[in-house]
């Protein structure tokens, strides 16, 4: 997992500090950004002691203890708990990843730093706005496109072509790559950003797909795709092993092929 610098906020206030539990002798500390748009603050960052003896093994488990017995007001988003549908996904010890498989074993600092995934907006506390990156992933048309008379009984793809997906299918679209990138950081308004480009070369190289000079000229563009600049932390923070950077490098070799 890439280490993230987080921009530093000077206005960024120590908050609240909850009590240490009582009797416990195996606790850690939490430091968790907080922010409600119902109060006219700034951000805090508040602190949460748990005792581990009485605690699941993985971040998810203490985010949701700390909301169940200490705290209620702590938002963030979960679902699966099995790294499956990508709603957990923040920064956690300085890295992109998915709350529900990191174990707090792997938090290496003594502190767990429990930030929102970087450079989007934050809906509340640990929730980002992802309404902008949703909508790239579906501006790169993440449907099969077919053009020929619909087969009797299904699309056939022979075992071959249904190993290129491997590795492409697998993503759970959690944003974790996007919001680890520089690039998107600075050009997310036009740059398509890792996540969206790895589904659109899994469609572009779908063989039962037939819109693949469409999908080509819709990313024909100085933003869409040729803003990524390789710089690998996609592929570095994924938390299901993607490799998005190499994706998009398919992508543009794709693209140098059909003008030669
Ligand atoms: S490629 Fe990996 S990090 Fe990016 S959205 Fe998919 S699962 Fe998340
Ligand atoms: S809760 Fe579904 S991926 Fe973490």
């Amino acid at each position: 997992m890439v280490q993230l610098t987080l921009p530093k906020n000077s206005r960024m206030k120590t908050g609240k500090t909850w009590p240490k539990p009582e009797g416990a002798t195996n606790v850690r500390k939490f430091q968790i950004y907080r922010w409600s748009p119902d109060d006219d603050a700034n951000p805090t960052i508040d602190t949460y002691f748990l005792d581990m003896d009485k605690c699941g093994p993985m971040v998810l488990d203490a985010l949701i203890k700390i909301k169940n017995e200490i705290d209620p007001t702590l938002t963030f988003r979960r679902s699966c708990r099995e790294g499956i549908c990508g709603s957990c996904a923040m920064n956690i010890d300085g890295g992109n990843t998915l709350a529900c498989i990191f174990g707090l074993d792997e938090v290496k600092s003594k502190v767990i730093k429990i930030y929102p995934l970087p450079h989007m907006p934050v809906v509340r506390d640990l929730i980002p706005d992802l309404t902008h990156f949703y909508a790239q992933h579906a501006s790169i048309m993440p449907w099969l496109e077919t053009k020929t008379n619909r087969p009797a009984k299904e699309w056939r793809q022979s075992i071959e072509d249904r190993k290129k997906l491997d590795g492409l299918y697998e993503c759970v679209m959690c944003a974790s790559c996007s919001t680890s990138c520089p690039s998107y950081w600075w050009n997310g308004d036009r740059y398509l950003g890792p996540a969206a480009l790895l589904h659109a070369y899994r469609w572009i190289i779908d063989s039962r797909d037939e819109a693949t000079p469409e999908r080509l000229d819709q990313l024909e563009d100085p933003f869409k795709l040729y803003r990524c600049h390789t710089i690998m932390n996609c592929a570095k923070t994924c938390p299901k092993g993607l490799n998005p950077a190499a994706a998009i490098s398919s992508i543009k070799q794709m693209m140098v092929e059909r003008t030669v």
